[in-house]
């Protein structure tokens, strides 16, 4: 596959209400970020992806946006940004940003418009629909619960809105519109940042039949009316002509629904569309029946064939990202590490995994010493849209509100936007002011100052192992052969890039776990040459058992 940057790049993601607030509101801001530029720089990473900064009324945390050309206040100013800008470029980074265009904040002056008369000339800049039998145009439901559909009694109609009611869905089928979104983009891209996150993109064209969902049909199948829809390669060509072509920049799409085969049409190396994309396969490990409240333990040969089916199923044709972990999941560590007695040593583990895989790899703030999810005692502590309607449905539902507590302390969005964790003084060093969402009481022992004076900590481990990634590009492009398939413990593979062939050997578990008997056998094992493990340095070890949550890296040959 053809090299580029962001390929052998790696991707440090920030949300910025929580990473640090400079002037004490308890809010994170540019000039937090500002602050951390050469902490930031430090890791070693390429590229940072912040979260969205754009002016907003905050509804579901700047994924509602009222003024795509100018800054959340709470976060700064135009002047920031550009200063922010120049301290990542002085660097060496790249900045990457939140596009957020399936939808706007219903306080968009679009909207506004839109709603404002059945003949505004913005109408069409929206979905409005009216209702079918009193009720409803159909049966979809928003993502964050009831109906997909609001009635304005302004005009007599419903809009749609796939997400809260105050994110109104904008109509990709009105050009106007399409090419307002283009030139927005391009005045970014002329200010300097180098590419988009695409928010929930493969949700731009809805299916003109708007039918309901057959049953059993989930809200992000890849066949519901709304995703892949007939006109999205379409919209995304046109983007790419209109928007990006001509720019040296990045673009990563969240994909909900997505599958090899259309990920391949989304993302293909030739196909002229987005770089990569985000797919959420390996994120439903843990649910049942596509339910994210509905928890289930996590079986790690399902979990490596869903990562082997992606690395192999992609291998020459489009480009992986690799994540575990967003500002929508929980902590890494605490869903598929050990975040008790092992999390420094499962979160490296999940590091080396992240890191030694085909495909770009993405790093979430705090997730570089090891943070771990928060258990809020009380819902009033939680901030997440998501979670607040989540709670108020099962309580009214009839569920014990422990129960659904429980499932919230597990999944809730939240245990990654607790405030990040810079030192043990008050606040954790995020703010002099009370934050806006609680703090993880484990800060005082868990913070980027004490990982800083430990030479064994997960900090310093990240950095060696962005590192060793740059120094074996076969980590970046080589081929994936999964082996050990199935071991309820180890997760091995080869990467081999035709130049350099390695093996990469991961203890997924808090026991032991022993490379398979060919490879360990004596003659096998002298053909390997340790060049990186993610023990304790001076813990004995032996050849062929790892120790627990320890990652190693062979060489082979
Ligand atoms: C994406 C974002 C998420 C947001 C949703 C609606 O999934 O990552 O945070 O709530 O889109 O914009
Ligand atoms: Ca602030």
């Amino acid at each position: 596959m053809k090299r580029t940057w962001w390929k052998e790049g790696v991707v440090y993601q920030i949300y910025p209400r929580s990473f640090k607030d400079s002037n004490g509101d308890g809010i994170g801001d540019l000039r937090g970020i500002l602050e951390k530029v050469d902490y930031i720089a430090s890791l070693g990473v390429d590229i940072v992806w912040l979260n969205p900064i754009y002016e907003s009324p905050n509804k579901d945390n700047g994924y509602d946006i009222s003024d795509y050309e100018n800054i959340m206040r709470e976060f700064g100013s135009l002047d920031d940004f550009d200063e922010l800008l120049a301290a990542f470029h002085a660097r060496g980074i790249r900045l990457v940003m939140d596009l957020v265009v399936n939808h706007s904040s219903n306080e968009h002056p679009w909207f506004t418009e839109s709603r404002s008369s059945r003949e505004s000339p913005k109408r069409d800049y929206y979905i409005w629909k009216p209702g079918r039998n009193g009720g409803p145009p159909n049966r979809w439901e928003a993502c964050f619960g009831g109906s997909a559909w609001e009635y304005d009694p302004g005009t007599g109609e419903y809009y749609l809105h796939l997400f809260t009611p105050e994110q109104p869905e904008l109509n990709w089928e009105n050009p106007e519109m399409r090419h307002a979104v283009y030139a927005m983009m391009r005045r970014w891209f002329e200010r300097g940042v180098d590419g988009f996150r695409m928010d929930v993109i493969t949700l731009l064209s809805k299916d003109p039949s708007y039918r309901d969902l057959e049953p059993g049909e989930g809200m992000f199948a890849p066949t519901a009316p709304y995703i892949y829809g007939p006109r999205l390669h379409e919209f995304i060509r046109e983007m790419r002509r209109e928007a990006i072509d001509g720019f040296d920049a990045m673009t990563v799409g969240e994909a909900p629904g997505t599958t090899i085969e259309n990920a391949v049409e989304l993302v293909g190396e030739d196909r002229g569309e987005l770089d990569m994309a985000f797919q959420f396969e390996l994120m439903g490990v843990d649910y049942v029946a596509g339910d994210k409240w509905k928890q289930r333990p996590i079986d790690l040969v399902e979990f490596k064939t869903i990562i082997e089916r992606w690395q192999v199923g992609m291998f020459g044709k489009a480009w992986n990202s690799n994540f575990l972990m967003n500002h929508d999941q929980p902590r890494s560590v605490s869903r598929f590490g050990d975040d008790r007695r092992y999390r420094v040593q499962s979160a490296k583990a999940l590091l080396a995994l992240d890191l030694s895989l085909c495909g770009t790899p993405y790093v979430y703030q705090g997730e570089e010493i090891g943070m771990t999810n928060v258990a809020f005692p009380s819902i009033e502590e939680y901030r997440d849209i998501e979670t607040l309607n989540y709670y108020r449905r099962a309580v009214e539902g009839g569920a014990a509100p422990e129960r659904a507590l429980a499932s919230i302390h597990y999944m809730s969005r939240d245990n990654s936007r607790t405030p990040m964790q810079w030192d043990a003084s008050r606040n954790a060093g995020f703010s002099g002011a009370r934050p806006w969402i609680g703090l993880n009481p484990n800060y005082p022992e868990l913070n980027v100052e004490r990982a800083e004076a430990d030479e064994d900590s997960v900090l310093h481990f990240l950095r060696r192992m962005i590192r060793f990634r740059k120094d074996h590009l076969c980590l970046v492009y080589g081929d994936f052969e999964l082996i050990a398939r199935d071991d309820p413990a180890l997760f091995a593979y080869f990467r081999d890039d035709g130049s350099e062939r390695l093996l990469v050997a991961i203890n997924m578990s808090s026991g032991e776990a022993r490379l398979p008997a060919d490879i360990a056998d004596a003659r096998s094992l002298t053909r390997l040459a340790l060049l990186l493990s993610s023990a304790p340095r001076g813990a004995g070890r032996p050849a062929d058992a790892l120790m627990p949550w320890e990652a190693r890296v062979y060489k082979v040959g």
